[in-house]
């Protein structure tokens, strides 16, 4: 193997950052790159609260025009690794891309607040995670603000996200009475020293041994610490990097990103422990990312950005090889050789026009509207397809139509076309006759770029009524069962989607168990195949 490729795949990670907002994913993203030397300014991924998007939200143009920014990439350099961040864009901007980016992820890093725990958004995207089996890492952030007994934290991420914890560090009080974090490995405290105001604090080591100790954190939580310390040796999992890289056991790390304690030993440990770019299945077998062949499947489609051309961004990820600007590739579902069109890659604040790519990375590519999210691009000759994403389970419905019954063509052409680029997803009602269609949506905010680019790119205006529906399960075994006698509760909705799967659309969770146990051997799956 050509042992310079061999080196720059073995240096890449690549990773997504998921919390739920306001857990401080920003702020640690942003002292990521302050330490990657990416950006020299704190406050320069933040901002003000006003345009606190200001670099990993990078389409501004799109914003503006009221379209879901989604999830962007930033690639930077640490102690020799190429670190790819893939941003998961939370607030009003979730949608079907924040799971998407996972697909294109080798692990993830999940960001919890201390005082609040595991949240709703937090939960969502643990389960895709745990779906891929990719490793995650825990930053436990905000220790020095108030935080729950971290004793309750990991067993709260155990109960309810089913994985095994191991605390990497452990913290020594919190709030006003942090003083730092006990250093397993080490054995030594990092202490930490509240400076009041000054943003950054110094972070020290001493040793456990260490005669001053007592004095430097005080007693109570010295005496503290020597318990704490027993019992985590006694009772918690063992460290084992095999668990780790399977995803079933998170190494745990408590910090504070604001004060940017903890940061850099979460990295250090982080970069050492996950793993470079993993190899993927595909249709003719599993390929290994060292490959010297370049290889990459789409995994989202930034759409219309100029509206009178229709054109599009393609975000790939290249999985084996090595990408060069000038090469021939092919595209296996267009069956076509083709070179990719201004290449782009984003570095921190920059987007620029790139010459080569390694497997780990991520590139944009002009799409003049050919490619679908999950196409596979290789070299001329190699055919195989990577297995396709997903489809996520929408959590908001509609019915919509068009208020101009002449409109109908061009609104089911324009609707087809949003569903192709994954921004929707739409249901039809089989053995019914209805000519409305259902949309679902992930994030509320897809329901007003649809609207919007309705009426802006097809010239159509829509009548929507919201549906009261909250859970969708694809029905894996629909065979099996006669669908219109299937039992159901009165408010449960039978549903083709746009591959004409068949699914359930649910008000309640009540309603899934119920449909479960009165239906015998129905299979019901929150994640469809396209
Ligand atoms: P997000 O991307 O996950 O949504 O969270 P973000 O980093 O934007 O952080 C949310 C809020 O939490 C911010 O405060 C941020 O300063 C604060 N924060 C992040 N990490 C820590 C930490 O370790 N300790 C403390 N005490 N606060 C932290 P904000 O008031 O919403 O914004 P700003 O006015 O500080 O910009």
């Amino acid at each position: 193997m050509n042992p310079a490729l061999k080196k720059e795949i073995e240096r890449r990670r690549t990773f997504a950052i998921i919390s739920h907002p306001d857990a401080g994913k920003t702020t640690l993203t942003e002292k990521f790159l302050l330490y990657g030397g990416a950006i020299n300014q704190a406050g320069s991924v933040k901002g003000k609260k006003s345009d606190r998007h200001a670099v990993s939200d990078w389409m501004e143009i799109e914003k503006q025009r009221g379209i879901s920014v989604t999830s962007s990439v930033m690639q930077f350099n640490y102690e020799g690794f190429c670190i790819n961040i893939l941003d998961t864009p939370g607030h009003q901007d979730f949608s079907e891309d924040t799971y998407r980016t996972l697909m294109a992820a080798d692990s993830a890093v999940m960001v919890i607040d201390a005082s609040k725990g595991v949240e709703n958004q937090t939960r969502k995207l643990f389960k895709v995670c745990v779906m891929r089996g990719i490793p995650i890492f825990t930053f436990i952030n905000k220790m020095d603000r108030e935080s729950r007994n971290p004793f309750d934290l990991l067993e709260q991420i155990e109960q309810e996200l089913g994985i095994k914890t191991y605390p990497v560090n452990w913290p020594i009080g919190s709030g006003k009475e942090f003083k730092g974090v006990y250093d397993r490995d080490k054995k030594a405290i990092i202490s930490f020293t509240a400076n009041g105001g000054h943003r950054e604090v110094e972070a020290r080591e001493v040793d456990l041994n260490d005669e001053n100790l007592s004095s430097i954190i005080g007693e109570e939580n010295y005496r503290n610490i020597v318990d704490d310390i027993e019992l985590l040796d006694g009772a918690s999992e063992e460290f084992d990097i095999e668990a780790v890289q399977k995803g079933v056991l998170s190494p745990v790390f408590f910090g504070s990103a604001l004060t940017n304690f903890g940061v850099e030993p979460f990295l250090e440990n982080f970069l050492q422990m996950t793993p470079s770019p993993l190899a993927r299945e595909s249709s003719e077998g599993i390929i290994d990312p060292f490959d010297e062949n370049f290889s990459a499947f789409v995994f989202k489609i930034q759409a219309n950005m100029n509206k009178a051309h229709r054109d599009r961004i393609a975000f790939m990820r290249i999985c084996s090889g090595k990408f060069e600007r000038e090469s021939e590739v092919y595209h296996v579902q267009g069956n076509k050789k083709m070179k990719l069109s201004q290449p782009q890659q984003l570095m921190a604040q920059e987007r620029e026009i790139i010459d080569e790519a390694y497997a780990g990375d991520i590139i944009g590519v002009f799409d003049p509207g050919i490619f679908s999210i999950g196409d596979t691009i290789t070299v001329p000759g190699k055919k195989f397809k990577y297995s396709g994403i997903p489809t996520f389970a929408p959590e908001h419905f509609a019915r919509v139509s068009c208020t101009d019954t002449f409109k109908r063509k061009q609104f089911l052409k324009g609707i087809n076309q949003i569903v192709q680029e994954g921004a929707i997803q739409i249901f039809t009602e089989p053995y019914t006759g209805y000519e409305e269609v259902i949309v679902g949506v992930v994030g509320m905010l897809q329901f007003e770029v649809l609207e919007h680019r309705l009426k802006n790119e097809y010239n159509v205006d829509i009548r929507r009524e919201t549906l009261s529906y909250e859970h969708i399960r694809w029905i894996e075994n629909p065979y099996d069962f006669d669908l219109k006698a299937l039992t159901i509760t009165s408010d449960t909705k039978l549903v083709q989607d746009f591959h004409d799967n068949y699914l359930l659309l649910f008000t309640s969770e009540w309603n899934i168990r119920w449909a479960l146990e009165r239906n015998e051997g129905l299979e019901l799956s929150e994640f469809g195949r396209s």
